[in-house]
């Protein structure tokens, strides 16, 4: 199967999940649901629980049902998005080519959108079924560390947002990476691992691989704000100057920020050797996160 047929299926089974998970739109009070539903069915790439699926699957001692644990972190994630582009955050009116939530649902809805993503991830985690209740409060655990405020994404967004006011520099814009966007990356692998019985030492070099991906998604993310179009991206580009973000082009340029991902992309290849041929999609999903688009 080429990766982009594999890319397209794995995408599929994450909406399988998805679906699944989240009450349908006729469901009261209805319009809860449609916000909920817009935001998650508009075409997010699925990064995190094609990630989640697959370091399981490399580990292989368990997968059956990961599916539903990797649909967390594309709630989770969501709901980091519908609260990014409000207007008292990023003020984005665009999000995976669409009007953003709050445009088409009102400020309110979209805030509790988001919170009712957050709040369903927890209840599906612990509703898995065929799980020891150990691995199921490790998911819980991972899950809610990586979405937090200790190095966590919440951790990075108050970073970010505080960042705009402060001097760009090496060190915040370290900080601000690593736990935006890292942390639920980092998490998403972890997560995987987790589901699928990892031993300590796969795990260690699961996590070198989600933390090298992690900071070399937002380092691609911020060149990505500079050299596409908004219609490319389906969010509005140059956001990131507009807002004064502390971004990498901004602390490095354009050229040595490419090569810093390059750098990322290496290690997170040189974190699987012990896999063998079992982490061939996962090398492709680095190369691919790093080569990507949009
Ligand atoms: C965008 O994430 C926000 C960041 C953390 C950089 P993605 O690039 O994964 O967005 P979707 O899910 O494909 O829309
Ligand atoms: C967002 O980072 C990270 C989140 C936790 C949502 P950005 O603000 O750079 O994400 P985009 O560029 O709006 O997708
Ligand atoms: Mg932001
Ligand atoms: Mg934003
Ligand atoms: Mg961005």
């Amino acid at each position: 199967m080429s990766f982009s047929q594999y890319l397209a299926e794995q995408q599929a089974i994450a909406d399988g999940a998805l679906d699944r998970v989240v009450p349908g739109e006729a469901q009261s009070p209805e319009t809860i649901h449609k916000a909920m539903r817009y935001s998650l069915f508009a075409g997010g790439k699925r990064v995190r629980p094609i990630l989640c699926m697959e370091a399981c699957r490399t580990v292989g001692r368990r997968v059956e049902g990961v599916e539903f644990a990797a649909a967390t972190l594309e709630l989770i994630h969501t709901y980091s998005l519908i609260h990014d582009d409000l207007p008292a955050l990023d003020n984005d009116d665009l999000r995976r080519g669409r009007p953003t939530n709050h445009v088409v649902f009102g400020e309110a809805m979209a805030i509790l959108a988001g919170d009712s993503l957050l709040t369903l991830a927890f209840q599906v985690l612990a509703q898995l079924k065929g799980l020891d209740a150990a691995v199921r409060c490790a998911l819980i655990e991972e899950l809610s560390v990586a979405a937090g405020t200790v190095e966590g994404m919440i951790a990075g967004q108050v970073r970010d947002i505080e960042g705009e006011k402060a001097e760009p520099t090496a060190e915040r814009l370290d900080a601000i990476h690593r736990a935006k966007t890292g942390a639920l990356l980092r998490g998403s692998v972890r997560m995987g691992a987790l589901y699928g019985g990892a031993t300590d030492e796969e795990l260690a070099a699961l996590t070198t691989y989600g933390e090298a991906i992690g900071l070399a998604f937002q380092i691609v993310d911020d060149i990505l704000d500079i050299e596409q179009s908004s219609e490319q991206l389906g969010k509005t580009a140059g956001k990131d100057a507009a807002q004064h973000k502390i971004t990498f082009p901004v602390v490095y340029g354009l050229e040595r920020s490419k090569a810093m991902a390059a750098e990322q992309l290496a290690k997170a290849h040189s974190s699987l050797e012990m896999f063998g041929e079992r982490a061939a999609r996962l090398r492709q999903l680095a190369d691919k996160i790093v080569h990507r688009d949009a």
